[in-house]
């Protein structure tokens, strides 16, 4: 079987002319303080056409004669540099890796790049410079870019990005083995988390179960800061102090993901402290279940994120007018307020926006909520889907969810 990475390259390269060249960085670790460093991620861009992690990689593509060269500039590592901070990627390993011609110290990245421009009369040289996402990787786009372009200023620079981006929206076989992985850990750590809920228990404690357990399960980290808010807090949407202590009959609302081999989960639940929601919070619940469940089943291919956001907000709305709540549409918007979900992958909000149409092989989340801040209610829930070519596989159906089972969960499973 040809080597993924080598085929993803090959992919891209048909975007190229003959001759074309392409430049991709993993960056850098980046300084907190002294000599304190962030822990470094990899472009995510670099290593879904190397699946190499490393900082201080270059990926150069040459395409000719329609097919693709790749060389890989690694680190020279002083021996004196890996006893503090251990071995980079070496030449065998990452050919093993990633299936590329040839792999080159990087001190000579320069003078292998003056080489190759000055074979070519009119040189294209595409480069990364997604500004969103990759900031720290697109300085050294911009920094190498800048340098050809006053050395040469014949020089037509494009950006690759699109390209990429079109070739990651649509997950291969692998990537969806490995968010499958990083959902089955997340899993793992909420059934933790049904164990251990509490009254009376801090917001920060309950998250720890979370983190125990996906860190003993072997994720590599957090596909983001986990979001862990009772009561009132859970209204905030993105509320993350998880500071506050948990109220006998509040309701919890969980929105975490862990990340395993690069793939993330992204999964919301909302569980009762004390194990048994009151009528209240069930007929809120289940309108929001409702409601993502009627969108969970409309997905297939050709569908479109607008289509789906509708079919939410009619759920909702039809829910809170049947129980009184609201009496219009228009007043949907103080309990709900924000889209109905977006693609998952390498990056938790994945590249490919928010308004897409929905095709085979593409890994969305589905996560509609209800906000009720006069009732100190917040609920959301979200689920991982794949798009098949016939619909879709609900990739975390695996996770307890109605309130019948969360109730009989809990009833016989808190410690
Ligand atoms: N956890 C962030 C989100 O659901 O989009
Ligand atoms: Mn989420
Ligand atoms: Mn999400």
């Amino acid at each position: 079987m040809e080597n993924i990475y080598l085929l993803r390259r090959k992919k891209l390269s048909s975007n190229m002319r003959n001759g074309d060249m392409c430049i991709i960085f993993s960056g850098k670790q980046v300084r907190i303080s002294r000599d304190e460093y962030y822990e470094f991620n990899t472009n995510k861009n670099f290593y879904y056409l190397t699946g190499l992690k490393d900082e201080n990689l270059i990926l150069f593509i040459r395409k000719i004669n329609g097919d693709v060269k790749s060389t890989l500039f690694i680190e020279n590592r002083p021996e004196d540099m890996i006893k503090w901070i251990g071995k980079t990627i070496l030449k065998d390993e990452a050919i093993s890796i990633s299936s590329v011609d040839e792999v080159i110290y990087i001190d000579e990245f320069y003078s292998f790049l003056n080489n190759i421009i000055l074979e070519e009369e009119s040189p294209t040289v595409y480069f990364d410079f997604d500004r969103d996402d990759y900031r720290h990787a697109h300085i050294y786009s911009e920094e190498c870019a800048n340098k050809l372009k006053v050395k040469y200023p014949h020089v037509d620079i494009k950006n690759i990005y699109v390209h990429i981006k079109n070739l990651r929206i649509i997950k291969d076989d692998y990537e969806i083995s490995k968010i499958k992985g990083a959902i089955d850990i997340t899993r793992l750590g909420i059934l933790n988390i049904m164990r251990n809920l509490k009254p009376n228990m801090y917001e920060y404690q309950i998250e720890s179960y979370f983190d125990y357990m996906i860190k003993y399960s072997g994720a590599n980290g957090y596909a983001f800061k986990s979001i862990v808010a009772s009561g009132e807090n859970a209204v905030i949407l993105h509320y993350i102090e998880n500071d506050n202590k948990i109220k006998d009959g509040d309701l919890v609302l969980f929105d975490l993901g862990a990340e395993k081999d690069f793939y993330r989960a992204d999964i919301s639940r909302t569980f009762p402290a004390n194990g048994k929601f009151t009528d209240r919070q069930k007929e809120i619940y289940n309108i929001v279940l409702n409601a993502q469940l009627k969108v969970i089943d409309a997905i297939c291919p050709g569908v479109s994120q607008s289509d789906l956001n509708e079919i939410a907000k009619e759920n909702l709305y039809l829910g809170l007018k049947k129980i009184g709540k609201i009496a219009n549409r228009e007043e949907l918007s103080n309990y709900y307020y924000h889209g109905i979900g977006h693609l998952l992958g390498l990056d938790t909000h994945d590249v490919g926006g928010r308004d897409f149409v929905y095709k085979e092989g593409m890994v969305v989340t589905v996560e509609p909520g209800l906000y009720i801040k006069d009732e100190g209610i917040g609920i959301r829930i979200e689920d991982d889907i794949l798009v098949t070519k016939d619909g879709h596989e609900v990739l975390s159906s695996g996770i307890i969810k109605t309130v019948d089972e969360i109730e009989g969960f809990m009833r016989e499973n808190c410690n």
